[in-house]
């Protein structure tokens, strides 16, 4: 397993592009499953999702082949499988996008339940209320959704939950929707880019969809779907990131290929905190703009509330904390779409942030200072959060699981530190931990290795002999004494 370690301080300087959007790609990719010719794709990132959901297709008889700059095709050569297994779905729960297409072009479909996650319960509840409505039958069984229809009928479909819309319920239900008999109205259907993205593909393919970006759709049943070519809309939640990265650095960073129309909240957002960020949209009639963010001189509390498009993103949250947590005051963030998801707090915490959570919100208490620890990710965008803070902390992080990063995010440390970061990709093991973070305790005041901690140095056991520790192992706790990489020591 890989683990990060970043130097912070130093403020990020120059130029660097945004990839395809990650939550546009998925659903986009699913919808491969309905369509009788292939499907190219442009700008889909090389991330491990789309790995995992192109080898889920695989196993769906769809045959996926990258090419050149990052173009991806996707062609079905067996339309016979209908199930989803566990193995892969429960690795990512974006492949729950198969079910709307398997059901619609195959009429059965058998799908893994996702299951939670980090950031909350995640039901699906939503997506089976659709598709039910426009006639399937649907029954859980073994913890798969088995999901039949013989002709899906278009059907009025009202997608609203407890806590808004649900984006890729939506794309499953306009997906069966697209192959359905007559016109389905969708409404509360969720309006985020991603979803209109997909839209916008399924129209290519001969679909019938009216009201995309809006939340109500008319979709116009049609007897089948071609193969298409589309372009994958840039990533707003990486765009996000990655203005935060050059505020939260002070530094001068120039974020090429934005589409400013879908990141309105966010620079509304950072605008209150007082990042200032200049707009040069792309010549030519381009709907891309490059921002550049320059350095701040102090950055302004603020209150902020992520919410379903076009509100702040749940997925720039936890970054936004990062950044509040160097603001001048004292700021509040509530999430309304994940209330829960703030598993990030804590980890923030460690890196010198001042933070407690109550209830749906955090209040933060800016500082200005944060320092380097070790620290945990526990999902991707609290993965993000993570190294911002550990870029503006003095001295050295350690920033372990960043399995959750490279899920959604293009090598980005090479592209932090071609602005200047210093971020180093090692193998996790407790060699790599910097000197400046291992625990020294001395002698007189170690007692045994109960502690949570590996010490460095010499340690006095309870029966009195006295060991020295050769590696700390920083703050990775003990499984047991005998786990610790020990050699008897000069009896005392
Ligand atoms: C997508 C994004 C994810 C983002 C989220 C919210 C992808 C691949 N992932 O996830 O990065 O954080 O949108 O913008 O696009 N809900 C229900 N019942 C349902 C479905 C959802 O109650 O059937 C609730 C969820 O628990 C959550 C809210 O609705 O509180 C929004 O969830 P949803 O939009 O479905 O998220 P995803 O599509 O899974």
């Amino acid at each position: 397993m890989d683990m990060f370690v970043v130097r912070g301080g130093k403020p990020l300087k120059g130029r660097v592009r945004v990839s395809g959007s990650k939550n546009a790609a998925l659903p986009i990719m699913a919808a491969s499953l309905m369509a009788d010719g292939p499907v190219t794709l442009h700008d889909v990132p090389d991330l491990v999702d789309v790995r995992t959901l192109s080898q889920l297709l695989g196993t769906l008889g769809v045959i996926s082949e990258r090419q050149a700059d990052n173009a991806l095709r996707l062609e079905v050569i067996d339309d016979s499988p209908v199930v989803a297994d566990y193995e892969l779905v429960r690795r990512m729960r974006a492949s729950i996008c198969v079910l709307g297409p398997l059901l619609a072009r195959r009429g059965r479909a058998t799908v893994s339940l996702p299951g939670g996650c980090n950031i909350g319960d995640r039901p699906i509840d939503l997506h089976l209320k659709g598709l039910k409505a426009l006639g399937a039958d649907i029954r859980i069984e073994r913890g798969y959704v088995i999901a039949t229809a013989k002709k899906l009928r278009g059907a009025r479909v009202f997608l609203g939950g407890s806590f808004g819309s649900t984006v890729t319920g939506t794309c499953n239900v306009m997906a069966a929707a697209a192959l359905a008999d007559g016109v389905t109205t969708i409404e509360s259907a969720a309006c985020e880019p991603e979803v209109a993205d997909y839209g916008d593909l399924l129209n290519a393919m001969g679909a019938k969809i009216e009201g995309l970006g809006t939340p109500f759709l008319r979709i116009e049943g049609v007897e089948s779907l071609a193969g298409a070519e589309h372009h994958v809309i840039p990533d707003r939640i990486e765009a996000a990131t990655l203005l935060i990265a050059g505020a939260i650095t002070h530094g001068e960073v120039s974020v090429e290929n934005v589409r400013t129309d879908h990141l309105s909240a966010v620079l509304d957002k950072l605008n209150d905190v007082g990042v200032r960020i200049g707009i040069a949209e792309d010549p030519g009639g381009s709907d891309r703009s490059t921002l550049h963010v320059l350095p701040s001189e102090k950055l302004t509390p603020t209150e902020c509330s992520a919410l379903p498009y076009p509100g702040l993103p749940t997925d720039v949250q936890a970054q936004f904390m990062a950044l509040l947590s160097r603001a001048d005051g004292i700021s509040v963030v509530t999430d309304k779409v994940f209330p829960d998801r703030f598993m990030h707090v804590a980890e923030l915490v460690r890196l010198g942030a001042s933070i407690h959570r109550e209830g749906q919100s955090a209040i933060i208490s800016g500082t200005e200072k944060l320092h380097g620890a070790c620290v945990m990710a526990c999902d991707l965008r609290a993965s993000a959060a993570l190294v911002l803070a550990a870029m503006a902390a003095d001295g050295e992080s350690v920033i372990r699981r960043i399995y959750h990063l490279d899920r959604g995010y293009e090598q980005l440390e090479h592209r932090l530190n071609s602005l200047g970061a210093d971020i180093r990709r090692v193998n996790d093991c407790a060699e790599n931990v910097p000197a400046s973070l291992r625990l020294t305790q001395p002698v007189e005041n170690a007692s045994s290795l109960d502690s949570p901690f590996h010490a460095e140095g010499a340690v006095k056991l309870e029966d009195g002999r006295q060991i020295r520790v050769d590696s700390a192992e920083s703050l990775a706790p003990l499984q047991s004494p005998a786990d610790a990489k020990v050699k008897q020591g000069p009896a005392s």
